[in-house]
């Protein structure tokens, strides 16, 4: 097993001196870095073992760890980070707080955010009615047309999230009310017909056939005051353009029979006592970007 060291013929290299079947080991010894390295890479983990958190330890009943001397904490470091990105959203949600809307819209980076936040919130409060893409469904108006039951600038728009729609918690509420024109008996039900014919005809979904035309006197007596005499709305009492193509509760003969005999009174939370008036601003501008803002 083992012979003299002495040189390798074919090397030249010393050999350690063992020996198996006649094959010898070189004394090759590890280069100086390597070995210098590696107690390096010994002494600096018992240093990071005592500076950092390092070992699980069982201590009063619970897993924890050996802390470390410096009193490093990946949590901590989370947390300041966290309260840094806030300090600084908070900043620009104070901007958005202090200024008007003109000042707010023309302050691109101040917008983004509104935008931004205002998005997230429609998210949260306003998608299960409105839709996701606010597009609206039957009773919920779609909120990226120009076709406004309480008006589209910015100013209504807030006016409206502000105090709700006949949100009998809100003294500053949008209201009006349409009477239930059958329910109470202020028309008959042929009359209901007559006047239903009208608003299909000038709606341009039908003839002013003979029951339209009786309806045409009706309407200026019954409904006029809130819909207009050419009953194109009136943003003041919430009611709705009749003439054009979009409606809010269905346009076909039916829908507007029902409409008219039991009046449909949607209603909409006052958003000014659910969420902080911040947050209610940047849904106001955030709705009157989506395309229909006036
Ligand atoms: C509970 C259902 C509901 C929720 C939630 C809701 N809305 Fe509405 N919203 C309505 C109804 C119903 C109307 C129409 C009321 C009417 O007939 O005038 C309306 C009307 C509006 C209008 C007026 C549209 C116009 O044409 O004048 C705006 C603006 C609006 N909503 C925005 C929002 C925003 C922003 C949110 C979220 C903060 C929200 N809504 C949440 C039901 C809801
Ligand atoms: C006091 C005001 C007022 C009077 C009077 C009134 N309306 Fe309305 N009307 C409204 C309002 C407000 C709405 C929206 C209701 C809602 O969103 O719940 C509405 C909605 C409607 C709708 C549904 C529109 C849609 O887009 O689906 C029809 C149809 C309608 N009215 C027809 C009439 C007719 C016909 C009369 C007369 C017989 C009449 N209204 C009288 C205020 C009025």
């Amino acid at each position: 097993m083992s012979a003299s060291p002495h040189k390798d013929d074919v090397t030249g290299i010393d050999t350690t001196g063992h020996e198996w079947d006649e094959i010898r080991e070189l004394n090759n010894p590890l280069p100086k870095w390597w070995v210098y390295s590696f107690y390096a890479c010994i002494v600096w983990s018992f240093v990071y073992w005592i500076v950092m958190p390092a070992w699980p330890v069982f201590m009063n009943g619970a897993w924890t760890y050996t802390g470390g001397v410096i009193g490093y904490e990946q949590r901590q470091v989370v947390e300041n980070e966290v309260a840094e990105v806030t300090a600084g959203r908070q900043h620009y949600l104070d901007q958005i707080a202090a200024q008007d809307f003109d000042t707010i819209r023309s302050n691109g980076e101040l917008m983004e955010i509104a935008l931004a936040g205002g998005g997230a919130a429609f998210g949260d409060n306003c998608a299960p009615c409105h839709g996701s893409g606010a597009q609206g469904s039957t009773g919920y108006p779609n909120l990226n047309d120009d076709d406004w039951l309480w008006g589209g600038s910015i100013e209504d728009i807030h006016l409206t999230l502000q105090h709700g729609i006949r949100w009998e918690s809100d003294d500053d509420t949008r209201l009006s009310e349409m009477p239930r024109f059958l329910a109470d008996e202020i028309l008959t039900k042929d009359e209901v017909y007559n006047v239903a014919d009208f608003v299909l005809a000038i709606s341009g979904q039908a003839e002013m056939t003979e029951s339209a035309t009786s309806g045409a006197a009706l309407f200026e007596s019954q409904c006029a005051a809130c819909h207009g005499s050419d009953g194109t709305g009136n943003r003041e009492l919430g009611a709705p353009n009749l003439t054009d193509a979009i409606w809010l509760y269905g346009g076909d003969r039916a829908s507007v029979v029902e409409s008219i005999a039991n009046a449909r009174a949607g209603a909409m939370p006052a958003w000014g006592d659910r969420l902080d008036p911040v947050t209610v601003k940047q849904l106001a501008l955030y709705v009157h970007s989506l395309g229909g803002g006036e």
